[in-house]
């Protein structure tokens, strides 16, 4: 592990330096509220567990590759500038499926204490370089990505992208957050009643009016205009995780189900019962236009409480 690095920005025994797997670097931290383990490849918070909480918030695949140009399966990775398939006239097969904020190695900006004992890390993502790379379907793109990542009594990610360039600059953003469930025939979701959303799967648009979302089969839904707290219940781990957004007008759920779980290289084949995907973004007909020097931030908190 790079010394530098850790005289630069390690908190004493709050914040340290590891390495997950030979070349990929992660932050440790350990304060008054939290464990929480964020990679530099990828921006990634990878692991997050309250210390009231037995069980992890966060899942992380058993199984998850630690491999350039591979995301890791599990945690918060960030799907940016593009979600799902790099969408335009001409396709280039060899575009990364999310964009390439997640298959990249970010920077740290800062970390400090807070008050009250809280952890602050902030990263951002080499742009010039990276952006470089993907010149060719991203002409005069010139954006700068920064996640700031704040464990406290909640966890609270936020992705800012700033537009430097001269011209307006569409951005799809994801926070696609993995969270850790008992059983995921058990679990159910709120907050998404009266909302629209595109199945990914037959490409249909329906009508959700249901007032909450149940799992029997494979789910990958866009739901857009949704901008409401979504609640995840899960009795047998009893608790209520509470996924508050801002800035963010889609939310997508997903889980692969068994088959497509199995058909995974880096999930274990009972991986899809214990994950489900709750990830707000702004995708789909909620795509942002960024204005010449226009920010963005969208943010995602985390809380968990227990059931009674
Ligand atoms: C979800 C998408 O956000 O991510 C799914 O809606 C996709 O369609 C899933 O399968 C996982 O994507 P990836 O690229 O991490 O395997």
């Amino acid at each position: 592990m790079n010394k530098e690095l850790m005289q630069k920005f390690s908190l004493g025994e709050q914040l340290c330096f590891d390495e997950i797997s030979p070349g990929f670097p992660v932050i440790k931290v350990n304060n008054h509220y939290a464990t929480a383990t964020i990679s530099l490849y990828g921006g990634q918070l990878l692991e997050y567990k309250p210390h009231d909480q037995s069980e992890p918030v966060i899942w992380l695949s058993r199984k998850a590759v630690f491999m350039q140009n591979k995301a890791i399966r599990g945690g918060i990775p960030l799907c940016w500038p593009w979600f799902g398939d790099y969408n335009s006239q001409s396709v280039d097969a060899t575009l990364p499926a999310h964009g390439f904020a997640r298959i990249v190695y970010w920077d740290i900006k800062s970390t400090q204490t807070l008050k009250e004992g809280g952890t602050e890390v902030i990263l951002k993502m080499p742009c010039d370089d990276v952006c470089l790379q993907y010149k060719k379907v991203m002409n005069h793109f010139n954006c700068q990505l920064l996640l700031k990542i704040t464990i406290t009594d909640v966890l609270k990610l936020e992705l800012i992208s700033i537009n430097h360039s001269q011209q307006e600059v569409p951005i799809s953003n994801a926070l696609h957050s993995y969270f850790n469930i008992s059983n995921i025939r058990n679990v159910n979701i709120q907050g998404l009643e009266k909302t629209t959303f595109h199945d990914k799967l037959n490409g249909e648009k329906s009508s959700f009016d249901e007032a909450v979302l149940k799992f029997d089969r494979e789910t990958d839904r866009v739901f857009v205009d949704t901008h409401s707290d979504i609640v995840l219940t899960d009795p047998d781990f009893g608790r209520k995780i509470i996924i508050s957004k801002e800035n963010s007008s889609s939310t997508v759920i997903w889980n692969p189900w068994q088959e497509k779980s199995t058909s995974m290289s880096d999930m274990s084949n009972d991986a899809w019962l214990q994950m489900v995907c709750i990830e707000p973004a702004n995708v789909s007909k909620n795509q942002l236009l960024l204005a010449p020097g226009e920010m963005h931030s969208i943010s995602l908190t985390i809380t968990v409480n227990q059931i009674l």
